[in-house]
């Protein structure tokens, strides 16, 4: 059985994948430090799979910590999650994220390679294409300058995966992940915000759930089809698989470099305005919503060329918006 350290395991996206991990048979081990995450999730996964995941309350800022993780357990590879993600916060606390995302960053690699782990899968993002010049997006569209340093940790992040893999055994796979969204079906794990919630669903599902009065739509004069800004949702169980997926690709010898990156995304854009419609469709809920300014930093319109991701790895989203807004409505009921 392959033992897989997933890193940031019981966040959002990470207690997701972890639960699609369990279901494969894979034996994990999740290394959080509830920074952003609570650990209560640990006893929701092991309900969801009936197995429970090793966990260690590990901050990867600490590199003894890391170092003797390493020394105590061994893996076949790596699932890295653990980061800071929200832009805003990114533009106000630089050298917090650089720390955080980078420094943890080398430390995991430092680690791998002086045991030999070979196999490892990075948490990347389409915003390393800032606004795509072409949509679709693909994986060789250019990469444009940065415009947050959490954008700018993605992409230094990629730049230093692949510069291991040039100069040792290290196989990687870098997933650009699009607008992920949703909850498992069960509604026993989801998305947790702290605080008011920057992202657009966690924000329309408590407006609906009456904790904020109202969502504000930002932007409403884009060149798109209702001049609200287009977004290529994809639904978290959907982008976990495809971990699970990559992970078994590089387990298995079939990458054709050892430095890899695909798109995650379903290939559809989505208005602000359709998700909103879409949401009220399918919970019956009337969203109050008025329009407002654009946001600042905020691109027009992005989402995925799925075409290599189809190919290489035989993966392609399954779930639709509508399931992905349905679950993310009964995960917020739970809260
Ligand atoms: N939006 C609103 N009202 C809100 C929140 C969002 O209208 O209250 C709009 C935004 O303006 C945007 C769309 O909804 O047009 C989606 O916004 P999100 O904040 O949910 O997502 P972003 O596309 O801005 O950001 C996401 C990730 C980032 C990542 C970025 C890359 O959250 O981590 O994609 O493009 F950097």
């Amino acid at each position: 059985m392959n033992k897989v350290l997933v890193t940031g395991g019981l966040g959002f996206i990470g207690s997701h994948t972890v639960v699609e991990l369990q279901n494969e048979g894979f034996e994990v081990l999740i290394i959080d430090n509830l920074s952003n995450s609570t650990i209560d999730v640990l006893d929701k996964i092991t309900s969801i799979t009936n197995k429970k995941p090793s966990y260690f309350n590990i901050d990867l800022k600490n590199k003894a910590d890391v170092q003797h993780f390493f020394k105590e357990n061994k893996v076949d590879g790596v699932i890295h999650f653990a980061a800071s993600k929200a832009v805003g916060e990114s533009v106000e606390k630089p050298l917090e994220y650089y720390e955080n995302n980078i420094g943890t960053l080398v430390y995991l690699l430092q680690e791998m390679k002086a045991y030999k782990i070979t196999n490892f899968i990075f948490s990347s993002s389409c915003t390393v294409y800032g606004q795509a010049d072409e949509l679709p997006i693909t994986e060789s569209a250019p990469i444009k300058p940065a415009e947050s340093p959490y954008g700018n940790t993605k992409q230094i992040g990629e730049e230093i995966i692949k510069d291991v893999t040039n100069i040792s055994n290290l196989k990687a796979i870098a997933l650009r992940y699009f607008n992920p969204i949703g909850a498992h079906e069960s509604a026993k794990i989801g998305e947790l915000p702290i605080g008011v919630p920057q992202n657009l669903i966690p924000y329309v599902a408590q407006t609906a759930a009456g904790i904020r009065k109202e969502l504000s739509v930002f932007g409403s004069d884009y060149p798109t089809i209702d001049g609200t800004a287009v977004r290529d949702y994809i639904h978290v169980v959907d982008l976990a698989k495809a971990h699970i997926i990559a992970l078994s690709r590089l387990i298995h010898n079939k990458n054709k470099t050892a430095f890899e990156v695909f798109n995650i995304g379903t290939g559809k854009g989505n208005s602000v305005l359709e998700v909103i419609k879409s949401f009220e469709k399918v919970t019956g809920k009337k969203l109050n919503y008025k329009l407002v300014d654009r946001r600042e930093g905020d691109i027009t319109a992005a989402y995925a060329d799925t075409a290599v991701a189809n190919k290489e790895l035989g993966w392609s989203s399954k779930l639709t918006l509508d399931d992905a807004l349905l679950s993310a409505w009964k995960w917020q009921q739970t809260l």
